[in-house]
């Protein structure tokens, strides 16, 4: 498989989708944000960039707190910024993490994407020098078979 759509009829895949993003626009939001994490506790910064249909990118940070438990994740954080500006549409997301492996995000956090979107790419990156080269994923490889509102309509 080619991985393109084929012809008329068949819809495009996440990798297809994948090709069209701008992922070094999207890498570059995901690195900015994450200098800006409050991680006094892990010393694990991490920022996350997601892409809506219309263009608009939001980021986020981890914020965390001296009770350690109310940590909010960078996807999470990049979600609300996502939903409180209007948006609903993720089409691409941006994990930066340091190095030397690349991050995933958590389980919470795939369920809270999930919520918007079923299936895009996720591009997992490592900052500074010395890291894993980046990985494309997918929210559907993250989170097959996941729980959401089609299982409460009655
Ligand atoms: N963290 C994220 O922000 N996103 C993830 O996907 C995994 C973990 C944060 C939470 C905490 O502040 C730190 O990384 C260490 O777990």
């Amino acid at each position: 498989m080619s991985g393109a759509a084929e012809g008329p009829g068949e819809a495009p895949t996440v990798a297809d989708a994948a090709q069209e993003i701008d992922w070094a626009a999207l890498d570059r939001a995901a690195l900015a944000v994450r200098e800006r994490a409050h991680a006094p506790y892990s010393a694990y910064a991490v920022g996350a960039a997601i892409l809506v249909r219309s263009g608009r990118v939001f980021a986020g940070c981890n914020v965390e707190n001296a009770s350690y438990g109310l940590t909010l994740c960078a996807e999470r954080s990049a979600i609300a910024q996502m939903v409180a500006a209007g948006e609903r549409d993720p089409i691409a997301l941006t994990v930066a993490t340091i190095g030397p492996l690349l991050g995933s995000p958590c389980g919470m956090c795939r369920q809270t994407l999930a919520e918007f979107a079923r299936d895009f790419p996720i591009r997992l990156i490592a900052a500074g020098s010395g890291g894993a080269p980046a990985r494309t994923t997918s929210l559907a490889a993250l989170l097959p078979d996941a729980f959401g509102a089609a299982a409460l309509s009655r």
